[in-house]
C-alpha cells in the first residue's frame, strides 16, 4: 500500500527519471481499471451568485466587480440538449453558494434534464443541508461534487469564514476546525444518499504544506472517493489569499505564519501532475479530470498531459459565452472566450491526439458501482 511517507516522498521528488516511473505507474493502473475512454462531462456555470467569503475564490461575496447572473431553467435546459446532441452522457451543474437555487428550483431543473434527456446530472453546488441533498437524489441526480480543498483544519476555518461572516470581521479561533468536519460530514451524508461522491483539493493554497498534500492524499482513500478533482492554486487578485501570494512572490521572506519555503506546496503544473497521478494509485477506480485550472496553466499541453499521467475525464464547457467571462473563479480561465461548439471539438480532438477513445454513455465510476453491490 502507498503510504503517507511514500506519498510524501514522491511529492518531494524532483528527478525526471524517478517521475517518469510514477507518471507510468499512473498510467497503467489508470488503464486497468477504467481504461482508454475519456468521458466528456459537459459543465454549465448555472448561477455565479455566492453569498460566502471563500478567501481565494473570485465569486466571493464582496467582490464588487463580478456581475452576477443565474440562468433560467430553459436556459439550463438548452445547455443540457447540447450536450446531448455531442454525445456527451454527463452534465455537471456548478454554481456558488446561491440560495435562489432553492431547493425546489433544483429538484425541478434535475427532473427536467432527466425526463428530456436521460443525461446523468453532477451536482455542484455547495454545502447545502442534507434534506434538500436527499431531495435532489430522490428527483434523480446522480452525483455530487464538493472539495474539501485542504484537510488541514486551521488552513481550511481561514479560508473559509463561516456563512454569515463579514468581511474584515476577525476570525473566530475557537472554530477548532468545525469547518472542515461540516464539509467531511457533507461528503459522509452524500455517500449514505447513495451519490457518487466527488471531493478533491487545491494545490499550492498559501499555508499548504507537503505533509498536508499527503495528508489529503491518503484522505481521498479513506472517503473512497468515486470522482477526484485537483488542481493548482491561482491567485485571484480581487481575493484576500490572491493578494497574499501575488505579493509573496515580490517579497524576499513568507508572510507571518506561513511555512518556510521548502515546506510550502508551490501551485505549479509538476506538483498537480504528481497530485493526480498519487490520487490514480490510491484510488484506482474513480473518475479523475484532468482539470480547466490545469489547462490555465498549461494551455497547449496540460490536458493531455493530465490524461496520460492517471486523469480519464475532461469537462468542456457548456455556459453560454455571455455568462461564461462572468464565471472567473479565478483570472485567465481556459474556454473563457469559446463557445459549446469549440469546447467540443477541442477536447474530442485533443483525446484522439493522444490515442484515447471519446467514452460513450454515462461513464459512471467503477467504484461507485462496486460499493453499491455491482460488478466493479
Ligand atoms: N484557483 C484554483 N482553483 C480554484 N477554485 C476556486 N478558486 C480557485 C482558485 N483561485 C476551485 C476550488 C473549488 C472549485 C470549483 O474551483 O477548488 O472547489
Ligand atoms: Fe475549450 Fe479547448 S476545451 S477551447
Amino acid at each position: 500500500m502507498l503510504t503517507q511517507a511514500r506519498i510524501l516522498n514522491w511529492l518531494r521528488a524532483t528527478e525526471p527519471a524517478r517521475l517518469e516511473v510514477l507518471w507510468r505507474l499512473a498510467d497503467a493502473v489508470r488503464r486497468a481499471h477504467v481504461g482508454d475512454a475519456v468521458h466528456l462531462r459537459g459543465l454549465i456555470e448555472i448561477s455565479n451568485v455566492c453569498v460566502r467569503l471563500c478567501g481565494y475564490c473570485g465569486l466571493r461575496a464582496p467582490n464588487r466587480a463580478v456581475e452576477r447572473y443565474r440562468m433560467s431553467s430553459d436556459e439550463i435546459l438548452a445547455c443540457a440538449r447540447q450536450a446531448r446532441d455531442f454525445g456527451y452522457g454527463t452534465v455537471v451543474l456548478q454554481a456558488g453558494e446561491d440560495p435562489a437555487l432553492t431547493c425546489e428550483f433544483v429538484a425541478e431543473v434535475v427532473r427536467r434534464i432527466k425526463r428530456e434527456t436521460g443525461l446523468a446530472v453532477t451536482l455542484s453546488l455547495g454545502e447545502r443541508p442534507r434534506e434538500e441533498l436527499a431531495a435532489w437524489r430522490e428527483a434523480g441526480a446522480d452525483r455530487y461534487l464538493l472539495r474539501f480543498e485542504t484537510s488541514n483544519g486551521p488552513l481550511f476555518d481561514a479560508i473559509h469564514p463561516p456563512r454569515g461572516a463579514r468581511e474584515g470581521e476577525p476570525r473566530d479561533a475557537s472554530r477548532n476546525g468545525a469547518g472542515l468536519a461540516t464539509r467531511l460530514d457533507q461528503l459522509r451524508a452524500l455517500r449514505e444518499l447513495g451519490y457518487e461522491v466527488g471531493s478533491g483539493v487545491m494545490i499550492g493554497i498559501p499555508g499548504q504544506t507537503y505533509a498536508d498534500l499527503a495528508r489529503d492524499i491518503a484522505l481521498f482513500r479513506e472517503l473512497d472517493l468515486d470522482m477526484i478533482g485537483c488542481g493548482p492554486f491561482l491567485p485571484h487578485p480581487a481575493t484576500p489569499l490572491g493578494r497574499e501570494a501575488l505579493a509573496d512572490e515580490h517579497a524576499s521572506e513568507p508572510s507571518k505564519g506561513r511555512p518556510a519555503p521548502d515546506d510550502q506546496v508551490p501551485g505549479s503544473e509538476l506538483m498537480a501532475y504528481k497530485v493526480i497521478a498519487l490520487a490514480r494509485l490510491v484510488c484506482p477506480r474513480a473518475n479523475i479530470p484532468s482539470t480547466t485550472a490545469l489547462a490555465t496553466i498549461n494551455p497547449t499541453r496540460g490536458r493531455e498531459l493530465g490524461l496520460s499521467r492517471g486523469a480519464n475525464i475532461v469537462m468542456p464547457n457548456l455556459t453560454p459565452t455571455r455568462y461564461r467571462t462572468k464565471y472567473e473563479i479565478y483570472p485567465g480561465k481556459a474556454c473563457i472566450t469559446e463557445d459549446a461548439a469549440a469546447c467540443n471539438h477541442c477536447l474530442s480532438r485533443r483525446i484522439e491526439s493522444i490515442d484515447r477513445v471519446v467514452g460513450q454513455g454515462p461513464g459512471g465510476s467503477p467504484n461507485w458501482r462496486a460499493r453499491m453491490g455491482g460488478e466493479s
